[in-house]
């Protein structure tokens, strides 16, 4: 196993072509995919076929950012995913951050302790001078952990056409903003 980072209760590390079905499971959840897919599960084969291999080959393209599997230090109970990683073709010095947990998971501060420890690291040793995160307007818990990082509204998005039928399309998304020198200021 290659360990990407470890927090107090986490373990990160990279994904690997046996963990499909980690990620079917996880995206075949109605409650974590409210706000991503208005509910619906993720297609098996697109995970296999297209969403785990890109994760995979984003390990070579971006070195020491990407997609990362978190487990529980105790136990090693399979907990979501994170991840910090470029635009397709934005500039390298930039990442977003992003988490999907398992609704188990849930309200004990896993996404808030997952994130501190990918900013910290996305600033101190990989060289980034900002990060950002987006999510729907409606998605009050996913914006409390960009808020509970310190990171600040910087605007408002259109929803995506093929997000039109989630709930709360209609209000957009938001996107938070933290730079280097406000996370070493907070
Ligand atoms: C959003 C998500 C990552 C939060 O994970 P988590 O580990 O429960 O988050 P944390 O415990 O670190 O913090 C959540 C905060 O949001 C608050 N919160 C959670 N749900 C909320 C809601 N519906 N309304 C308002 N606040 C909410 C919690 O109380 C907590 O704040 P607090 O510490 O001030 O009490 C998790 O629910 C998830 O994976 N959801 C499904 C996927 C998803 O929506 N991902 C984000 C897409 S951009």
């Amino acid at each position: 196993m290659e360990i990407y980072l470890e927090t107090e209760r986490l373990v990160l590390r990279r994904f690997t072509a046996d963990d499909a079905d980690l990620l079917i499971e996880l995206d075949s959840d109605p409650a974590v995919m409210r706000y991503l897919s208005g509910g619906e599960a993720t297609a098996p084969e697109v995970v296999r076929d297209r969403h785990l291999p890109y994760i995979i080959a984003g390990y070579e393209k971006h070195p020491g950012l990407g997609l990362f599997a978190a487990h529980e230090r105790d136990g090693g109970a399979f907990v979501g995913w994170f991840h910090l990683r470029p635009e397709p073709d934005g500039p390298l010095d930039e990442a977003e951050l992003g988490y999907r947990l398992r609704q188990a998971s849930w309200g004990k501060g896993y996404a808030t302790e997952g994130s501190q420890a990918l900013l910290q690291k996305g600033f101190a040793e990989l060289g980034l001078c900002a990060i950002w995160a987006a999510t729907m307007a409606m998605n009050s818990g996913s914006r409390r952990v960009m808020e509970k990082l310190s990171m600040s509204l910087t605007g408002t998005l259109p929803t995506p056409d093929d997000m039109m039928t989630v709930e709360g399309a209609e209000h957009g998304g938001v996107r938070y903003e933290i730079t280097k020198e406000r996370w070493e200021q907070r």
